[in-house]
């Protein structure tokens, strides 16, 4: 269906963003995520608007492989540290839950703040290349940043995506009392070894509290 199709093909998405920025990456998994990014963009829309172009539903096959052999070389990061949490907790879909998280999650490990940065991190520097392989604007790593951002937004409305918990018809309160438990599940999460900043509880908390 196409809403399988969309959760799972964000899920790929997310495996090949965070094994390409993870503390472990290197030439041969960033090869691996690469294609994988280059082939969800092209081809999910196609495999959602239409579950029986083949062609389609062979490239994120393959996407979803490629993706799948990076981060088991390299492991992942919070983004997938926190959909642990939150689909178990609200029973949301698994790639649901890290489609959600993953704009947030991308602006918290770019660490970028405002205009006047004049060094970019390691990892904002990676977010980067993302948007220059997917021919995005990359005037500078903020702008970069910023475009592989509203990209993934893009294909999340393409896809009919809900981009918070509300919307996923989770009540407000009940995360709001949720909070702390699920930030502790995910600073404890075996995925948070390798994201590429170290978090702290209260950043878990306000990474979650822009996705209500
Ligand atoms: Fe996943």
């Amino acid at each position: 269906p196409p809403n399988v199709t969309a959760d799972t093909g964000m899920d790929v998405l997310t495996h090949a963003i965070e094994a390409y920025v993870s503390t472990q990456s290197h030439d041969c998994s960033d090869a691996l995520a690469e294609r994988a990014i280059k082939l969800v963009c092209e081809y999910l829309p196609k495999a959602y608007a239409d579950g029986d172009d083949i062609k389609a539903r062979e490239k994120m096959h393959n996407a979803s492989c490629l993706a799948g052999i990076a981060f088991d070389k390299v492991s992942l990061g919070i983004n997938h540290s926190i959909a642990h949490a939150i689909g178990a907790k609200f029973h949301i879909s698994h790639g649901r839950a890290n489609s959600l998280l993953l704009v947030h999650v991308i602006d918290y490990n770019s660490q970028i703040k405002g205009y006047k940065t004049i060094e970019f991190s390691e990892t904002a520097k990676k977010y980067a290349e993302i948007s220059s392989f997917l021919k995005l604007n990359i005037f500078n790593e903020k702008i970069a940043v910023d475009s592989l951002k509203d990209a993934i937004i893009k294909l999340q409305k393409q896809l009919n995506m809900p981009l918070t918990l509300t919307e996923c018809g989770i009540d407000a309160k009940e995360v709001e009392s949720m909070k702390d438990e699920i930030a502790e599940l995910a600073l404890n999460d075996n995925c948070t070894k390798t994201n590429p900043v170290k978090p702290t509880k209260e950043d878990i908390i306000k990474i979650l509290e822009k996705i209500i």
